[in-house]
């Protein structure tokens, strides 16, 4: 089967693609580089010892998107291709609005157009809001707090729509708790613009050098320690998810949703202090007020992702610790040869 990777060459989309390929599918990867970089697919290949058809393409650009139809028999798309910023979002909702739903409205047509009838796409944890209690049930309310959130409730919605006007459809919802993690060869892992906004990438940051210390947002809340709760998980456990999802939509459920997380929370000196113990290196850190938006505590019920695809997240905090660290200690720069130091390290 050939499967069509839109943003394959990120984060989540690089670390799947290679499952997918292991699983014996073919992958084709469209990704516009926005955020992500070539030597990503040099390195999936390398991993894998496979052939990936990469075309360097904006996925806005519904024109330049149907080549990739006309010149493959796409059989299912997975669709990663999203901007992610939560801040950012605030600062340029339009931007957002535009890219994750044009974007994703493009590709919906095309599958249309060439009979593509599997679509998995990438949502979030962030679409329950401000949980009352955890763990999260795949029913709990949603809604949102800032324009990226409600990209992907706006996209879960209009599915909801689309499926129910069209029964041949089939969708996998997957909501996404906090991936953390990197390959185990160290040749791929997370690599964000500028200063990270999330806490692993933070903390390897801090670990290697270029950034002076962590601030941890926040030590009163109505938690185990008083640092915020999450529900981390190693990014391959959230990469076989999705080759259990396509194996799903292969018996054409129509709509799922499923929680991809492990049912664990963390907080944030928890966190730390694994990273601590799987690299050898101290993180300094200071308290510092809470962030504006943030929740106490949000952690998934995985149990549906289990029960109806047979899923279960395997690697513990430990091994996501660990993998973290492997990436960014051989490849401190990330993707770039260029030295980069992010702030001045005193
Ligand atoms: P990422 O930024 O590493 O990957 C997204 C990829 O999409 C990038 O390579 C980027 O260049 C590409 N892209 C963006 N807009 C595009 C466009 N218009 N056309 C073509 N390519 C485009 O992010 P990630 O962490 O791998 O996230 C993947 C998906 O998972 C996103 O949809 C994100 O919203 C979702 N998600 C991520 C997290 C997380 O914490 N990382 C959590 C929940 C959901
Ligand atoms: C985790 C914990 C912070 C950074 C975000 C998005 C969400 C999803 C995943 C895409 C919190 C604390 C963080 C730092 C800190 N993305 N923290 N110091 O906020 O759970 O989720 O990424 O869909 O939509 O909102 O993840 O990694 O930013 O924060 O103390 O420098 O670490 O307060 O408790 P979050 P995060």
């Amino acid at each position: 089967m050939n499967i069509l990777v839109t943003g394959g060459a990120g984060y989540i989309g690089s670390h799947t693609s290679i499952e997918l390929i292991n699983a014996g599918y073919e992958v084709i990867i469209v990704d516009n580089l926005c955020n992500s970089n070539f030597i990503v697919v040099d390195r999936i290949q390398e991993i894998t010892g496979k052939k990936v058809k990469f075309y360097k393409i904006d996925a806005t650009n519904k024109e330049e998107l149907k080549k990739v139809f006309v010149e493959n028999k796409i059989d299912a798309v997975i669709h990663f291709a999203a901007l992610k910023a939560v801040g950012e979002s605030v600062e340029k909702p339009l931007e957002y609005y535009s890219n994750n739903l044009i974007n994703t409205i493009n590709i919906w047509e095309l599958m249309k157009e060439f009979n593509v009838d599997k679509f998995v796409f990438s949502s979030s944890a962030t679409v329950y809001g401000s949980p009352k209690t955890c763990p999260i049930k795949e029913d709990f309310p949603l809604s949102t707090t800032n324009p990226y959130g409600s990209t992907k409730l706006m996209i879960e919605n209009m599915l909801r729509d689309i499926c129910k006007a069209d029964k041949d459809f089939n969708v996998a919802i997957l909501r996404y708790f906090n991936p953390i993690g990197a390959h185990d060869s160290g040749k791929i892992g997370e690599e964000p613009n500028g200063i990270p906004n999330n806490l692993m990438p933070y903390i390897t940051k801090v670990a290697v050098g270029k950034l002076k210390e962590l601030s941890v947002f926040g030590n009163d809340y109505d938690t185990h320690d008083g640092t915020g709760v999450r529900d981390y998980i190693h990014v391959v456990d959230l990469a076989i998810g999705h080759v259990k999802a396509l194996e799903k939509l292969n018996q054409k459920p129509g709509l799922v949703t499923y929680n991809l997380g492990t049912g664990t929370g963390y907080s944030v000196l928890d966190l730390v202090k694994s990273f601590e113990k799987a690299s050898g290196v101290k993180i300094p850190y200071k308290i510092v007020d809470r962030r504006a938006g943030d929740i106490a505590m949000c952690y998934a019920d995985p149990s549906k992702a289990k029960e109806e695809l047979g899923w279960v997240a395997k690697y513990d905090i430990d091994k996501m610790c660990k993998d973290s660290w492997n990436w960014q200690s051989k490849n401190p720069n990330g993707y770039n040869s260029e030295e980069k130091i992010l702030e001045t390290v005193k």
